[in-house]
């Protein structure tokens, strides 16, 4: 069976593409990205979607691309920051070395802060992060083998850590 080597979640800007890279190259395998590759089906931005669609449309696009990735992809897998929202999504990670990429919230407003390319985001960022972790936090936990901590962390070392982890 072909399925991802490993699945890095984690909430947006804690580096799940980055380290996603290094993992893939240390690993020899290829990288692939739930966003890049919506936005390549679709042929227009993440923000775009949200705007044109919304959320749930984004949601379900979203759920098909980790579909496709699944039954292709072996190699490095990073999902959206939301993808666990959705229970689907959730259930098509079951049995996969799934790891959480977790950074504190004072962390992710320093990181990302205010960005507009990431809708979510768009207005008070730091009551949006609290919120978002809050809702967000257990689907992480749940769906993951393990938990890496990237605070305090350069990518490698993170990168380092997931492979020691699993
Ligand atoms: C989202 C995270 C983004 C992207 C979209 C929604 C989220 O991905 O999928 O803007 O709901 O957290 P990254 O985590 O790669 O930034």
């Amino acid at each position: 069976m072909s399925a991802p080597v490993i699945v890095l979640v984690g909430p947006m800007g804690v580096g799940k593409s980055t380290v996603g890279g290094l993992l893939a190259e240390r690993l020899g395998t290829g990288f692939r990205d739930s966003d890049a590759d919506i936005v390549a089906t679709q042929g227009r931005s993440i923000a775009d979607i949200f705007v044109d669609e919304g959320e749930p449309r984004f949601r379900e696009l979203e759920r098909e691309a980790v579909r496709r990735a699944v039954a292709e992809h072996r190699g490095v897998l990073a999902l959206g920051g939301g993808a666990v929202l959705d229970d689907a999504t959730r259930e098509l990670l079951a049995g996969l070395p799934v790891v959480y990429l977790s950074m504190e919230v004072g962390e992710a407003v320093k990181r990302v802060g205010l960005n507009v390319a990431r809708p979510l985001l768009a207005v008070n960022p730091r009551q949006q992060w609290k919120t978002l972790m809050e809702a967000r936090r257990h689907h992480y936990t749940d769906v993951a083998r393990v938990v890496v901590p990237t605070d305090d962390r350069t990518p490698e070392e993170v990168a380092e850590a997931v492979l020691d982890a699993l």
